[in-house]
């Protein structure tokens, strides 16, 4: 069941309002997104660095903050970003949520005053690099980066709960 069109009114309201702190100096291009878990909204901005690479998207800032706040799992994400149309996540992006977040988990995604694209994590990242991409590869003649294995059950349990796919 995606939650209600009011609380994803209100995750989009929340992504709007938070857009208004992003440091965006150098691109000029403010973004708020704020993520849903177990009820509870984590809104964060796009924060940039003078070094630019270091500059982090809205999005990851938000799933950050959500994991931060205990959340194992993502229900649905709203992004306000953009001028003349709305902007839709960035792949790494996609792939952070996609993590935390079942493949028919909304993603909203609008310009500051206009009407919000709806659409899945699914449809934005489709057949998505996971965890249990680890798990099937773990024994499969590693030499052993510690860094590859698979996460702890924490997160593993909470993209396996709502996951449709049927490889494992
Ligand atoms: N940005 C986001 O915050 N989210 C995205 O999904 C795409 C891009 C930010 C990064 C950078 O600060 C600015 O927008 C321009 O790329």
């Amino acid at each position: 069941m995606p939650p209600p069109k009011s609380v994803l009114d209100q995750l989009l309201r929340a992504a709007a309002e938070v857009r208004k702190n992003a440091y965006a100096p150098y691109s000029k291009f403010p973004v708020g997104a704020a993520v849903l878990a177990a009820g509870r909204i984590h809104a964060a901005c796009n924060v940039e660095n003078s070094s630019f690479p270091l500059g982090v998207c809205a999005e990851r800032n938000a799933v950050a903050m959500a994991v931060a706040a205990g959340a194992t799992r993502i229900d649905a994400v709203a992004v306000v970003g953009g001028g003349a149309r709305p902007s839709a996540p960035c792949g790494g992006c996609r792939q952070v949520i996609a993590e935390f977040a079942a493949p028919e988990a909304p993603v909203l995604y609008a310009t500051p005053d206009g009407a919000p694209v709806t659409t899945t994590i699914g449809a934005l990242l489709p057949a998505a690099f996971g965890p249990e991409d680890l798990r099937a590869g773990q024994g499969e003649g590693s030499t052993g980066n510690p860094a590859a294995r698979a996460p702890g059950t924490r997160r593993s349990a909470a993209r396996a709960r709502g996951s449709g796919t049927s490889d494992r």
